[in-house]
């Protein structure tokens, strides 16, 4: 019975991290912080460990989760690096940054959390803490944003347990998640480079390391997407967004950027500025907490300013685009 499973909260200290990797070992789960959102850890080795994330999350369909990994020797033992891999796990490893790459013979990563795909998406996190635990845990570790399913991803250690405690093991507290917004995906497969979801890295700067565009996936008509999962309503609130909102209308509560006061602010029921000084990397590490305020604040609709589309601004718009899908 998952619902009657005390959740541990443990300190960010070497005894936590002793314990954190101790538990994944075992097979338990264990909610960790990184720069970008808490993950929702098990060990990626063994079926029955990421079936558990499954259960805990109420996630209803079997998709492929990104394995953890403390350094680059680690994940080239899951993994094939090419060229164009090697040189981003280079350039932005540790940091938020995904690579999606060929299976290599011998890699520990399940079948499971794979979904049965011949690639596999590796990441070594730029926390140190999170690091610290991987190498504690010996394992490659997967793990998806720690939240149930659909809800809005978690920055801090107060938002894993609102949706998950009694659910998990534990959780290592490492305080609010400095970036905010999940890890950028680029697989490297056969052919150029594809941005198969905007984060934490800048396409700019990637494209500034290859010398070359990132490509965006093509799925054929009616085929699987290729990052399953991305696609749907995501990140959802309970209240509606209105994105690229310049006016409030009465009784909306309003998600701001930047100095820009818009028309009708004034009969806002609530309102939050994810940077004033319209910072756009101010303003993903705010996103998510502040979507949830402003649902728990009980509006209806949030309306969302304009938020530009360069740097981190493409993967704030991506996620802000998912929470106002149609659901
Ligand atoms: O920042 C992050 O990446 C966070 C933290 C916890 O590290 N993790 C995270 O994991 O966002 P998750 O499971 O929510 O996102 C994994 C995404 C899925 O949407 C999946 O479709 C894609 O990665 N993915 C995983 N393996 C893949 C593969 N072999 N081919 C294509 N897409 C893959
Ligand atoms: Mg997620």
């Amino acid at each position: 019975d998952r619902g009657s499973m005390p959740t541990r909260r443990l300190a960010a200290d070497a005894a936590g991290v002793a314990e954190a990797g101790a538990l994944l070992r075992a097979g338990q789960l264990v909610a960790i912080p990184t720069e970008t959102v808490y993950g929702l850890g098990a060990d990626a080795g063994s079926a029955t460990a990421v079936a558990g994330i499954y259960a805990a999350k109420e996630r209803p369909r079997f998709n492929p989760l990104i394995a953890h990994l403390p350094d680059l020797a680690a994940a080239r033992r899951e993994g094939v690096f090419g060229a164009d891999a090697a040189r981003l796990a280079e350039a932005f490893w540790p940091g938020p940054l995904t690579l999606v790459v060929p299976v290599a013979a011998g890699g520990r990563v399940c079948d499971l959390a794979r979904a049965g795909l011949p690639s596999v998406a590796l990441r070594v996190p730029g926390s140190r803490l999170a690091r610290d635990v991987l190498a504690a845990a010996g394992c490659p570790v997967a793990a998806p944003s720690a939240n149930r399913s659909g809800r809005v991803s978690p920055t801090d250690a107060d938002h894993v347990l609102g949706d998950l405690d009694g659910r998990i093991a534990a959780l290592l507290d490492g305080g609010p998640c400095p970036v905010g917004v999940e890890s950028t995906i680029v697989a490297c497969l056969d052919g150029p480079p594809l941005l198969l979801r905007p984060g934490g890295v800048s396409r700019e700067a990637i494209e500034a390391v290859l010398g070359r565009r990132l490509a965006l996936p093509v799925a054929p008509v009616g085929a699987a997407p290729i990052a399953p999962g991305l696609l749907a309503s995501h990140y959802a609130p309970r209240a509606a967004v209105r994105l690229d909102a310049t006016a409030v209308r009465p009784g909306e509560a309003v998600l701001l950027f930047g100095p820009i006061r818009p028309d009708g602010l004034d009969a806002a029921s609530a309102s939050l500025n994810l940077s004033p000084a319209g910072d756009l990397a101010e303003a993903a590490a705010h996103l998510f907490a502040y979507l949830r305020r402003l649902d728990a604040s009980g509006a209806a609709t949030i309306a969302v300013a304009p938020i530009p589309e360069t740097g981190l601004g493409e993967a704030i718009r991506d996620r802000l685009a998912r929470a106002a899908a149609p659901r």
